[in-house]
């Protein structure tokens, strides 16, 4: 039986509603920039000329910092619109920069509220501990970032998030602490019952969040199937509550529970589709600790956060002819399409390339023949780097295999970033459209 097909918002509303969002928060940083200005501290009143407008620039960077560190939470707890708008992906891409914009304000603001009281007059010892406080939240700001940024040479993800999350939720907690009882500004009502609507705003939507995944991983997932499909994968499937819907291309971030396997989080793409079944079916590639542990005995219990993402055909409107390239375990997507394609009365023109570096790696030869019969135009080409006999999809390949191309075609690339950069640098000499190719990473 078919499962309910996630609606996902046509690109024209996604663009309206970016507007807007982007709308909001400029409003915010713009209506928040004059507060230090109208409701003067008494520091303020000793200072004149330069010290004056440098110290009330600093506030001003204290202000803007506070307020991106509010959405940096909001851009980790995986809020169902900012998914819907951006892509879960695109949304941690912008939690990363804007971890960078803002450490640039702290480091401003710690410039200019010092500067006028001169760099000997430093405020060091007990008396100042809410300054004390501002200066561990901007070291812990630095050190969280280096550490993610430079995560995947330095630490397992598990540590990694087990350090990143608590730090993350301390600062937000420790900074309110700082401004509430260093800052003049706040004595005056309006602008403390800002900070305390703006806190409260944040901390509900991640409440109601946490809630909402909460009930979802609760609700009853029925671990069907634990099992090996090749040397190197797992297939899993799992029966989701009748209420569930995703669209092809979507991913969840599931949670097995068993003595021999830890519980930690990880996403996977459902590769099957709404229209193909009402199971979920996932491929997983052993490349780490916690995937090597996967055996038909290693779970009993499952749980699903989900769906996110927007790779998918699904999310664009009026496509003729898809290009869909895979590297490797970047086909879970790209099966997940085509198995919705195959279900619907009016198909795209479909080609599939397939890079996989040996031939024992291929998997799935049933069902893609299965898929050949029930796509008319689909034209399927797989490609082994690895062998001695091999190829690769170079620029040339990709021109005797994609004839005709004229701009209007959708690309779909899914695999290893190497891969997928020289892929798509192809594709746009070839005369695809950049606003028409699409990725997905395996890595958030
Ligand atoms: C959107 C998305 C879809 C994915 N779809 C598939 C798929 O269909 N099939 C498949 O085999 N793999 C998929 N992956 C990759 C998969 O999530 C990782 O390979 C897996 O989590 C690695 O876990 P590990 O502990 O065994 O490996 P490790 O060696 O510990 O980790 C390898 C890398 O995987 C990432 N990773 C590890 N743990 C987590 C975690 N808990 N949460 C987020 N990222 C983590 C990190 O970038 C890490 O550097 C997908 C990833 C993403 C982001
Ligand atoms: C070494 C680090 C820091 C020091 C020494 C410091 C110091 C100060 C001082 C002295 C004030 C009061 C200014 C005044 O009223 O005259 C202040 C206010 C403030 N600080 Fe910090 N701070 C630091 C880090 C931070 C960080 C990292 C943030 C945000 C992420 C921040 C946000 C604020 C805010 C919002 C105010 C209130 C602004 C206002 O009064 O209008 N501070 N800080
Ligand atoms: C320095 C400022 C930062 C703060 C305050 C911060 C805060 C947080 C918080 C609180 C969470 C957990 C959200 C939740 O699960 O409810 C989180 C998650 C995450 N952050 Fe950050 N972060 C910062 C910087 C970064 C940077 C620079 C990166 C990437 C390079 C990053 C990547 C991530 C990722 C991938 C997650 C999801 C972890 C998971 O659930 O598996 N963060 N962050």
């Amino acid at each position: 039986m078919p499962m309910n097909l996630l609606p996902l918002y046509s690109p024209r509303k996604r663009i309206l509603l970016k507007l807007f969002l982007t709308a909001v928060l400029l409003l915010l940083l713009a209506g928040a920039a004059p507060v230090p200005f109208i409701w003067e501290s008494t520091t303020l009143w000793y200072k004149t000329g330069l010290d004056k407008t440098l110290l009330q620039a600093g506030k001003v960077f204290g202000i803007f910092a506070a307020i991106l560190l509010a959405l940096q939470i909001l851009l980790a707890s995986r809020q169902p619109l900012l998914d819907r708008l951006f892509g879960l992906d695109r949304v941690y891409t912008l939690h990363q920069i804007n971890a960078y914009m803002i450490i640039t304000c702290g480091l401003l603001h710690f410039g200019m509220v010092i500067l006028p009281e001169g760099w000997s007059n430093l405020p060091i010892g007990w008396k100042f501990w809410p300054e004390l406080i501002g200066a561990g939240v901007l070291a812990s700001l630095c050190g969280s970032a280096l550490i993610a940024t430079f995560r995947p040479r330095i630490l397992p993800y598990h540590l990694w998030r087990a350090l990143h999350r608590p730090l993350g939720y301390l600062v937000a907690l420790a900074l309110p602490v700082h401004i509430l009882f260093v800052s003049g500004t706040l004595d005056h009502t309006v602008p403390r019952y800002a900070l305390f609507i703006l806190a409260s705003a944040v901390t509900l939507c991640i409440i109601i969040r946490k809630t909402q995944i909460i009930l979802l991983k609760k609700r009853y997932w029925h671990l069907n199937l634990l099992t090996a499909e090749t040397e190197e994968i797992v297939r899993l499937e799992v029966t989701p509550p009748s209420s569930f819907a995703y669209a092809p291309g979507q991913f969840a971030v599931i949670q097995l529970h068993g003595d021999s396997i830890s519980s930690e989080p990880h996403p996977f793409t459902i590769a099957s589709a709404p229209a193909s079944g009402d199971c979920l079916q996932f491929f997983i590639k052993k490349c780490g600790d916690w995937t090597s542990e996967l055996s038909p005995e290693a779970a009993e219990h499952i749980s699903v956060e989900g769906p996110y993402g927007l790779f998918s055909y699904k999310a664009r409107q009026k496509i003729d002819r898809l290009i869909l390239i895979a590297g490797g375990i970047g086909i879970t997507p790209i099966l997940s399409m085509l198995r919705q394609i195959a279900a619907e009365p009016i198909q795209p023109r479909v080609t599939l390339l397939w890079s996989l570096r040996y031939r024992h790696q291929l998997f799935l030869q049933d069902e893609l023949a299965l898929l050949k019969r029930e796509i008319a135009s689909l034209d399927i080409t797989i490609v082994y780097t690895g062998e001695k006999d091999g190829d690769r999809l170079t620029r040339e390949r990709l021109h005797d295999l994609l004839p005709g191309l004229n701009g209007s075609e959708h690309a779909y690339i899914c695999g290893p970033p190497p891969m997928m950069n020289s892929v798509k640098r192809d594709l746009l000499l070839l005369g695809v459209a950049r606003r028409h190719i699409f990725f997905e990473e395996f890595a958030l």
